[in-house]
């Protein structure tokens, strides 16, 4: 029997090492846990292991000379999709927002998946990313699944007022009440 716990780490082979590292760094609020270029790369931690990110250097000369030569991702082709990074509160996706913004990252498409709402923007290699909250207990609330349909979510442009979706209260009080009902059955539970 296997029994994976989680993803533990994604490794990102990137055209610059330096700018991607600033991002992931100054950006996105990664700390750099280890710097070994020889043995991988830059080992990216947000806190919870020892890296969750590893970035290396793209070894072909031509990348490093000619960065557009490099296949950049695109989804119509095989291979990584995006990277998805959680958020704790849907206060901390709002903030995410003004944030990606406040650095000029573009976010590109925000999109609400029922059980969560997500903000999509690229690394500076066109990495297609991911930021998103999550209600609690989705596995329990959907267990006949979420009848996703890709709702957009409007964008603002810098500098104006944020798009009411990310100032509204959510999730609504009628998904919040069945939340406390399962945390409440949950720790009862436990106590029997
Ligand atoms: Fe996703």
């Amino acid at each position: 029997m296997i029994k994976l716990e989680r993803i533990g780490h994604v490794y990102l082979s990137v055209a610059d090492q330096e700018v991607s590292k600033r991002f992931y760094r100054d950006v996105l609020g990664f700390a750099i846990a280890e710097e070994d270029p020889v043995h991988g790369g830059v080992f990216m931690t947000l806190g919870d292991n020892f890296h969750t990110l590893d970035i290396g250097q793209a070894p072909n000369p031509e990348v490093d000379r000619h960065p557009d030569l490099a296949g950049r991702p695109d989804r119509r082709r095989i291979g990584l999709g995006h990277l998805a990074f959680q958020v704790g509160s849907y206060a901390a996706l709002r903030d995410a927002y003004i944030h990606l913004q406040a650095h000029g990252v573009a976010v590109k498409v925000a999109l609400n998946h029922v059980n969560q709402r997500s903000l999509y923007f690229a690394d500076p290699d066109g990495n297609t990313l991911e930021i998103y909250f999550e209600v609690p207990y989705a596995l329990e609330l959907f267990p006949n699944g979420r009848d996703d349909t890709d709702e957009a979510l409007p964008l603002s442009k810098p500098g104006e007022p944020l798009p009411d979706w990310l100032l509204e209260d959510w999730p609504s009080p009628e998904l919040k009440a069945r939340i406390e009902r399962i945390a409440r059955q949950k720790k009862e539970s436990v106590v029997v």
